[in-house]
C-alpha cells in the first residue's frame, strides 16, 4: 500500500482479474504494497440481520444472504487470509438470532473477526455475543499492517441504562430509522483511551486498517449513519501516512476521504437502505461526501447490493464494483482533482440516469 507505483492501467488490469471472480454478496479488500509479492486479501461480510420469527424459525431471506455469502467466501480463489463480519449478524439481539447467524460463520473457512453492530448489542448490551465472539474491541497485526475493531454502536449512559422499562424496548428503539426516541451511536471515552494507548505502540508509516459498524463520521443523523464522536477518533488517526476505515451498518455503497483517513462502506447481506433524503441537501450533514449516491439506479432494489472489491494503493483506494446488469464501475483517487471519483457516473453527460439534484 505504501509506495505503491502501481498505474492505474495495473490497477484496471488487476481489478478486472478479480472481477472474474463470480459474483458474491461480500466483498473483498485487497492491500497492495509497492512489493506485489507482499500484497494480501480479506474477505468482508456484512449486516446478515438474522431475524427469529417467534414460533416459526427465521426470516429465509436474510438467511438465504448469509449462507450465500460464507459459500461464495469458501470458493474465492485467490483464497483471503481472514475474514470480517461487520455488525448487525442478528435482527433484535436474540440468542436464538446470534446463534443461528454464529452457526452459518463457522462453517466460513477462515479466521473470522467480528465487528459488534446495534441490532447485536442493545438488548443485552453484547452480553452474549461476547461469550460467541469475544471482546467488543481489539487490535491486531497481520503482515505489516495493524488493524483495529472499534465498537462504534454505544450512547449515552444514561439512554443505555435508564430510559427503557425493558431490554426489548430498548432493542427496538435502537433499531428504528427516523425514530426521535432513538440515540447517536459513539465509541466513548473508555474506548478512545484504550485506542489512544494502541496506537502509541504503531509507527506512522505503518498502514492502519479499522473496522467500524457505523461510520466513524457525520452522514445523516436520523438514520445514525453517523458516530458522534468522529472527530475524536479521526483525531487519533491522524498523524499516521495510511489509514483505511470499512465499515458496514448503512447497507449502501459510501465513498468518503477526510485527510489522510479513506473511508469505505459495504453492503449488506439481507437488504438495500435507500439513499437517505439528506444527500441531496450539501448542508445538512458533514462531511459531504465526494461521491455522492454512486449507484447506477437507486430505485431498483438490487443495484449494487453486496459486489465490491477494495484496492488500497498508495493509502488510496479504489473500488470496483460487480453491478446486477453485469456492469463494473470503478471508484478511485483521482490525482488531478485530489479527490476520489467515480469519473464516469460523475462526468453529468455520461449519467444513467441523469441525476440534477447535486
Ligand atoms: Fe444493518
Ligand atoms: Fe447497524
Amino acid at each position: 500500500m505504501s509506495n505503491s507505483k502501481m498505474s492505474r492501467r495495473d490497477f484496471l488490469k488487476s481489478a478486472s482479474a478479480l472481477a472474474a471472480v463470480s459474483c458474491l454478496p461480500v466483498s473483498m479488500v485487497e492491500l497492495a504494497f509497492a512489493d506485489k509479492r507482499k500484497n494480501f486479501m480479506f474477505a468482508y461480510i456484512s449486516d446478515s440481520h438474522i431475524q427469529f420469527i417467534t414460533g416459526g424459525g427465521f426470516v429465509r431471506n436474510w438467511d438465504r444472504g448469509l449462507i450465500r455469502a460464507v459459500a461464495e467466501t469458501n470458493l474465492l480463489q485467490p483464497k483471503p487470509d481472514f475474514v470480517v463480519f461487520g455488525g448487525d449478524l442478528a435482527q433484535l439481539g436474540m440468542k436464538e438470532e446470534l446463534d443461528h447467524g454464529a452457526e452459518m460463520l463457522a462453517k466460513l473457512d477462515y479466521k473470522t473477526y467480528c465487528v459488534m453492530g446495534e441490532h447485536d448489542y442493545y438488548l443485552d448490551l453484547g452480553e452474549y455475543w461476547s461469550k460467541l465472539y469475544g471482546p467488543h474491541y481489539y487490535s491486531w497485526d497481520h503482515k505489516g499492517v495493524h488493524f483495529v475493531t472499534l465498537n462504534s454502536i454505544l450512547t449515552y449512559d444514561d439512554w443505555t441504562h435508564e430510559r427503557w422499562p425493558t431490554a426489548e424496548q430498548r432493542m427496538l428503539e435502537m433499531a428504528g430509522l427516523d425514530n426521535p426516541n432513538g440515540s447517536p451511536f459513539m465509541v466513548g471515552k473508555k474506548q478512545l483511551d484504550w485506542l489512544r494507548k494502541d496506537l502509541e505502540k504503531v509507527k506512522k508509516e505503518t498502514p492502519i486498517v479499522v473496522f467500524s459498524h457505523s461510520p466513524i463520521q457525520k452522514i445523516y443523523k436520523g438514520w445514525n449513519f453517523w458516530t458522534e464522536d468522529a472527530e475524536d477518533v479521526q483525531a487519533l488517526l491522524k498523524p499516521f501516512n495510511d489509514v483505511t476505515v470499512v465499515y458496514g451498518h448503512v447497507h449502501q455503497i459510501q465513498y468518503n476521504q477526510i485527510g489522510n483517513i479513506s473511508f469505505h462502506a459495504v453492503m449488506a447481506t439481507a437488504w438495500p437502505w435507500p439513499y437517505p433524503q439528506s444527500y441531496a441537501q450539501a448542508k445538512s450533514h458533514l462531511p459531504k461526501l465526494t461521491v455522492p449516491m454512486n449507484r447506477a439506479d437507486p430505485f431498483f432494489e438490487r443495484d449494487a447490493t453486496g459486489w465490491q472489491f477494495i484496492d488500497i494503493d498508495n493509502g488510496r483506494v479504489s473500488m470496483e464494483y460487480n453491478l446486477s446488469n453485469n456492469t463494473n464501475r470503478t471508484v478511485a483517487f483521482n490525482p488531478k482533482t485530489g479527490k476520489p471519483e467515480d469519473s464516469a457516473f460523475q462526468d453529468p453527460a455520461k449519467r444513467i440516469p441523469p441525476q440534477t439534484h447535486y
